[in-house]
Parts: structure tokens; C-alpha cells; sequence
């Protein structure tokens, strides 16, 4: 198949650096003489036929902000017959050989669905979870770990000054990714990721023994898919006695200027996408693997793991605890 006119839209949670990945494709594309179209409101866009033409005064400074420029959504729709068929007519009718979508792990699926409906797609992985089984990166999640770290460096200042304990709940939906890196990195006492199961009794005990120690304040990183902090900080509270502060951070750790790593990402994952458009390929999933980046067709089911090592786990907590 010879694509000539490519889509772009962004899908899911917004994640910083998803402006380069629009950069990278529409810039590469358009450098190849692909027509381009920006998609907006993601697959909710696609259903209601939301193309608009793009060129490169559309990409003026955009590099340079977080969320997306085409708006995203989570369509419940396109998870419908219906919406799928919808869609497909909208692609057909403006003439679209290919659609390249910037997203999560539920992107990813939508893209899948398009794909085996006959549309050429792919994937290029954007989500602060960094969740998606197949690259060990996602764009997104540079700039959230260090908006994480910045805040909890900021909740440590205040902490300390008051000997509390610091309660930080961290999104990621079921990953543990955002909780894991950002709690080695702020050097955190104990870190809850929902892969790993935790010991209350231990960690509590632990808490009361650095207190009698002199180590007057402690912070604890909660992933979100391991239970509300306001929760988990009331539980460590009542067995403690000790004085517990909880913070959700929430979209703090969506928004925000790209980090230079998301903005690398995600101007080589746009551009490598268009490459592998030129060389005559459809339907993959741009990847970052043992620090290469390359496209992995969405047939090959390799078992390729990205999850959370559970040495990381292991170091935090012991550097953490003693
Ligand atoms: P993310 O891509 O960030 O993981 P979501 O899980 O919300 O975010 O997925 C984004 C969108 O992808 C959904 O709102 C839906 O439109 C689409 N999607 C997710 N799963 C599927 C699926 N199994 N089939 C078709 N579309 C899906
Ligand atoms: O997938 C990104 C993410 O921010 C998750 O970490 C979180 O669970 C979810 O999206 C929140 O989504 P919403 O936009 O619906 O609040």
C-alpha cells in the first residue's frame, strides 16, 4: 500500500513531550511530502470527523509545552462497533491512508482495533505511567518523575522542619514506574507499588524505630494503584501515633514544560515513525529496548517485559529503611 496522506492524534492522558512527537511526525512528514492532518480530541475526534490541515506555522514553539496541541480524550465510543465503524468512514472519506496515534497502553488497543479493521496504524508510546508492554520507555515520564521529585524535595524542606511523616500519593494508574523511580530518586524510606506486596506491619514498625532513633521525619511514595494516600496515611497514623502528612499530587504530575529526554523522545519516536512509513510499513509500535530505538510490527508478541525491576524495589527499600 502507498500511504501519501498521514493522521496524527494524541490519545489518553496528555503526557509532556507529546507536542514533540506531533513535531517530529507532521515536521518529517511533511519534509517527505506526506500530506499531513491533525486529528483533535484523539479517537473521539476521528468519530466526529475532526480533521484540520496542518503545516509547519503549526508547529511554531510548540516543542516548549506541556498537554497537546490537538486536545485529547478517552472515547468510551470508539470502543464500539458502532464508533469503530463511524471512524473508519471519517478515515475513508478524507482520503487518510494511515493514522499515527500518540498514547498509552488504551491507545494502543485503539490503535490495534483500527488495524485490524484495515487501517494502517501506529503507535507511538506517550504516557507518564510508562506502562505499555513492548518499550521500556514512554514519552511523558521524565518530566513526571522530576515534577514528582520536585515536589516531594519541597514536602521534605516543610517536613523535616515539623518531624513528620509524609504520605506522597503518586498517579500511574496499575503501574508502579512513577511511585518506584521517583522514591529512589527523592531517596524516599519506604516506596508502595501495587506489583510488589507491601508489609504494613514492617514498614510501621520501622517508622516507630527510626523516630526512637532521632530520624525525626519520613517520606513514603504511594502509588496510586496501590490504594488512596489519605487512606494508607490514616492506617500508618493509627498504628504509629506518629504525626502523618498526606499530599496527592494529581495533575501537578501531568502538566508542565517537556523535559530535554521527553522532547528528544519524542521528536526521534515521531520521526522513526515516518521512516518506517517510507519504508513501506504499517501497523507497529515505535519502542525504545535496551536503549535502541526501533518499531516492533503489533503481530510479533515477543513477551518483550517492561515492568518495574524488582531490584529497584529492593535497593529503595534497603537504602530507605536502614
Ligand atoms: P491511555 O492511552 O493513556 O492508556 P486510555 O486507557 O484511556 O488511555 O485509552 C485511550 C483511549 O483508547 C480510550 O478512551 C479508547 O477510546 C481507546 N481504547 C482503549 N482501549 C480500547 C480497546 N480495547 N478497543 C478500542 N479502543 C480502545
Ligand atoms: O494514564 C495517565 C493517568 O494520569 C494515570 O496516571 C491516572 O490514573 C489517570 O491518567 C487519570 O486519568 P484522568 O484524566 O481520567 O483523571
Amino acid at each position: 500500500m502507498t500511504v501519501k496522506k498521514i493522521a496524527i492524534l494524541t490519545s489518553g492522558g496528555d503526557a509532556p513531550g507529546m507536542n514533540a512527537a506531533i513535531r517530529g511526525v507532521l515536521g518529517k512528514g511533511l519534509y517527505h511530502g506526506f500530506e499531513m492532518l491533525g486529528v483533535q480530541n484523539g479517537f473521539e475526534g476521528l468519530i466526529n470527523g475532526e480533521f484540520i490541515e496542518m503545516s509547519s506555522n503549526d508547529l511554531i514553539g510548540v516543542i516548549n509545552q506541556g498537554g497537546t496541541i490537538l486536545k485529547t480524550a478517552r472515547s468510551e465510543g470508539f470502543k464500539t462497533v458502532e464508533g469503530l465503524s463511524m471512524a473508519v468512514a471519517q478515515i475513508k472519506k478524507h482520503g487518510i491512508d494511515m493514522v499515527v496515534v500518540v498514547g498509552g497502553d488504551g491507545s494502543l488497543q485503539g490503535a490495534k482495533k483500527l488495524a485490524s479493521v484495515g487501517i494502517g496504524t501506529a503507535l507511538i508510546p506517550a504516557s507518564i505511567d510508562n506502562d505499555i508492554p513492548g518499550t521500556e520507555y514512554c514519552i511523558g515520564f521524565d518530566t513526571a518523575l522530576n515534577t514528582i521529585l520536585e515536589a516531594v524535595r519541597k514536602i521534605q524542606d516543610t517536613i523535616a522542619s515539623h518531624s513528620k511523616v509524609a504520605i506522597v500519593e503518586v498517579m500511574g494508574r496499575n503501574s508502579g514506574h512513577l511511585a518506584l523511580m521517583s522514591g529512589m530518586a527523592s531517596g524516599a524510606e519506604a516506596i508502595l507499588v501495587p506489583e510488589i506486596p507491601t508489609d504494613m506491619e514492617l514498614i510501621c514498625q520501622s517508622l516507630v524505630e527510626r523516630s526512637q532513633q532521632g530520624k525525626l521525619y519520613s517520606i513514603i511514595i504511594v502509588a496510586e494503584g496501590v490504594g488512596k494516600g489519605p487512606d494508607i496515611a490514616e492506617e500508618i497514623a493509627i498504628r504509629t501515633k506518629l504525626a502523618v502528612h498526606v499530599t496527592v499530587l494529581g495533575y501537578i504530575q501531568r502538566g508542565g514544560c517537556p523535559s530535554a529526554t521527553d522532547n528528544i523522545m519524542g521528536s526521534k519516536m515521531g520521526a522513526l515513525a515516518i521512516d518506517t512509513i517510507l519504508s513501506g510499513h504499517i501497523n507497529f509500535l515505535v519502542a525504545l529496548r535496551k536503549g535502541n530505538l526501533l518499531t516492533v510490527p503489533y503481530e510479533v508478541e515477543d513477551g518483550f517485559e517492561s515492568g518495574i525491576e524488582v531490584r529497584d524495589y529492593d535497593l529503595s527499600m534497603i537504602l530507605g529503611m536502614g
